[in-house]
């Protein structure tokens, strides 16, 4: 092979890949913090509605108008400080490509590992600031003074994988201390938490915030994200950084249904908080996990001794759910996605089961 490509590859192949979460037959999917809260023969019903009106020999046109329009509407910000990818995945890869050449930047971890391994491809020099290992809180002081020497810091907010959203007075206060550095909130989970900064984007020109539709809008299929920034930012997104065409047609369509319909959204995300209480709390009441305090739609825990014996019943059970191991200390980390109330029962019974067997 020639050279210079197989030396790029060998540096490559040493980073941490991608591992696609398992597809078993008949499970109960709780891994991928997917919305299963939202009826299927609903998105069944967009879907064909969108089939209906797509004609994919055109290019995406006024698709895009109409999408950018109902997202407005959506997230209450003018579609001038928008800009729309295939997923926020996407987005975050065009931002690192672009952006992100001899630029340092600040995380914290744990945090969502696609960045991380976003910038670890692009050769982009990585401040790690681990959380507080107690309430997987943000060490604020130490946070600022990484964030000082580097150009871009990301904050996932509520974070992906620990589910908590630190106080909005909190994540101001970086905004007003670092005002030179590019600051990118990733808000793929907001809905399901506190409090959005995206009616604060006039404010800073240094802010991007990231969303998607995967998550409270249960349409992780049709790979629609978007940002929000400063209008000079979101318009060269939209009219250099971005391809002409990230979205499909249909995508488009779909995604601009779903977003009609506030109610049914937000009486969706209602119902995945409410679960995320009670399973919360069922699981609280064991002795031998930590829970931590979630505002997003899934629960991170840390089980200790019983990591072996949970994941073996769960597996027997064909409960997927999303292992970490150890992280910052904390032993037997999983993170296990809020379903329906069905799903969340079966999840309950099968922990109860693997605490039966231990006790
Ligand atoms: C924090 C965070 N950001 C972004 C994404 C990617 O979302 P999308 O499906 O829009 O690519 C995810 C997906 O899990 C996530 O957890």
């Amino acid at each position: 092979m020639i050279n210079w490509l197989s030396s790029k590859l060998d540096r490559i192949s040493q980073l941490d890949s991608y591992i696609k979460p398992e597809k078993v037959e008949h499970s109960i999917k709780l891994d991928s913090n997917e919305n299963f809260a939202l009826d299927s023969q609903y998105i069944m019903k967009m879907a064909s509605l969108a089939v209906a009106q797509t004609d994919l020999r055109e290019y995406p046109l006024e698709q895009y108008e109409e999408f950018y329009s109902q997202l407005s509407s959506y997230t209450g910000v003018d579609a001038r400080y928008l800009g729309a990818g295939n997923g926020s995945d996407q987005i975050i890869e065009l931002l690192l490509s672009t952006l992100g050449k001899d630029q340092e930047v600040t995380v914290f971890t744990p945090t969502f590992s696609y960045f991380i391994n976003r910038c670890e491809l692009h050769g982009i020099k990585l401040n790690k600031v681990p959380l507080n290992r107690e309430d997987n809180g943000l060490p604020q002081e130490e946070f600022l003074n990484q964030a000082a020497h580097s150009d871009i810091v990301y904050i996932c907010s509520p974070n992906n994988p620990t589910g908590n959203q630190f106080a909005e007075n909190q994540i101001l206060k970086i905004l007003e201390e670092i005002k030179e550095k590019l600051i990118l909130i990733d808000e793929a989970y907001v809905e399901f938490g506190n409090y959005s900064l995206a009616k604060r984007i006039a404010d800073y020109d240094n802010l991007i915030i990231l969303r998607t539709l995967s998550k409270a809008c249960g349409l992780a299929g049709a790979r629609v994200g978007y940002l929000i920034a400063n209008e000079r930012f979101a318009n060269a997104f939209r009219t250099s950084i971005q391809s002409p065409y990230p979205i499909n047609s249909f995508s488009l369509a779909v995604a601009t249904y779903a977003l009609s319909d506030k109610a049914y959204l937000k009486q969706t995300v209602q119902l995945v908080k409410s679960e995320r209480e009670r399973v919360s709390g069922a699981l609280n009441k064991l002795r031998g996990i930590t829970v931590f305090k979630s505002d997003a739609n899934f629960i991170f825990l840390a089980s200790e001794a019983n990591y072996e014996r949970i994941l073996n019943t769960l597996k027997d059970d064909r409960i997927i759910v999303k292992r970490f191991g150890d992280v910052n200390g904390l032993r037997g980390c999983l993170r296990v996605t809020i379903g329906t109330k069905e799903m969340n029962d079966k999840f309950l019974k099968s922990i109860y089961k693997a605490f039966d067997c231990c006790n």
